[in-house]
């Protein structure tokens, strides 16, 4: 039985401020983290101020990136062992907007995703393909590729850490989210290709998330699916109100 994800991704958003008020929203609902994880990527600078108002409340935190080196001279980068210093216990790799903007390669997140695992990090692996690659019916071959390379070379123990997120570009801050047909497709695609190559222990065992336009009046029905694990929600996640209904709606 794979434990349901529920994570907000709140990008290049929110001070201090904000998080100190969205955080008092989501204190209210932290018994639901009795029957799921819920897990809050802020941006660096309001780590270690949600890591003091979430204490003992089952709410976990991530980082929504680290440094390809797990220390030294890298001016502006941040390493693994700083975001578990300032609480967190997972991190985000692979997003599309680190791929795009920041001309992040597979090789790259590969190396990342290393880093992250040894550092004892758990990681949000993301996948996914453009529209263009889904018209002209490359879907699966673009997912495949971005999961092999991007965990070339990881043993079993490092990909227990691992959750992935099929996150189609052409959904994520489009408001069109994929529909839950559309999405349990490349999950299953994603479970058996896991299968394949790492095994039933790993495909059974290893949370998928999708994310893309998440909110309210679309998470049950994509969580319905029986390959979705969890949702990554951006947009919908900067409002305490909506990404609570969001968590809400899986009861
Ligand atoms: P979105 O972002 O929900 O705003 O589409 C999702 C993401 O990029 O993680």
């Amino acid at each position: 039985m794979r434990r349901p994800i529920i994570v907000g991704n709140w990008k290049m958003n929110m001070l201090i401020s904000d998080a100190d008020e969205w955080i008092a929203g989501l204190l209210k609902n932290s018994y639901l983290t009795e029957a799921l994880d819920i897990v809050v990527a802020p941006a660096f600078t309001s780590l270690a101020v949600l890591r003091d108002r979430i204490e003992k409340s089952g709410i976990k935190l991530a980082g929504q990136n680290i440094g390809q080196e797990i220390g030294g001279s890298l001016t502006g980068e941040i390493s693994a062992t700083m975001l578990k210093d300032a609480g967190c216990s997972y991190v985000l790799l692979g997003h599309s907007e680190r791929r795009q903007y920041f001309a992040e390669t597979d090789e790259i997140v590969n190396k990342k995703i290393s880093i992250a695992c040894n550092q004892g990090l758990n990681i949000i692996f993301c996948v996914g393909e453009s529209l263009v690659e889904r018209n002209n019916g490359r879907t699966n071959e673009i997912i495949e590729a971005q999961l092999s390379s991007g965990l070339a070379n990881l043993n079993l123990i490092q990909l227990s850490q691992l959750a992935i997120a099929y996150e189609p570009v052409w959904a994520i801050g489009t408001g069109h989210t994929a529909t839950p047909d559309q999405a349990q497709d490349v999950h299953l695609y994603i479970r058996a290709w896991g299968k394949k190559l790492f095994g039933t222990n790993f495909a059974e065992s290893t949370r998928v998330l999708y994310g893309g336009s998440v909110k309210p009046e679309t998470s049950k029905s994509l969580m319905n699916q029986s390959d979705i694990d969890g949702l990554l929600v951006g947009k919908a996640s900067l409002k305490i109100r909506e990404f609570c209904d969001i968590i809400n709606s899986l009861f």
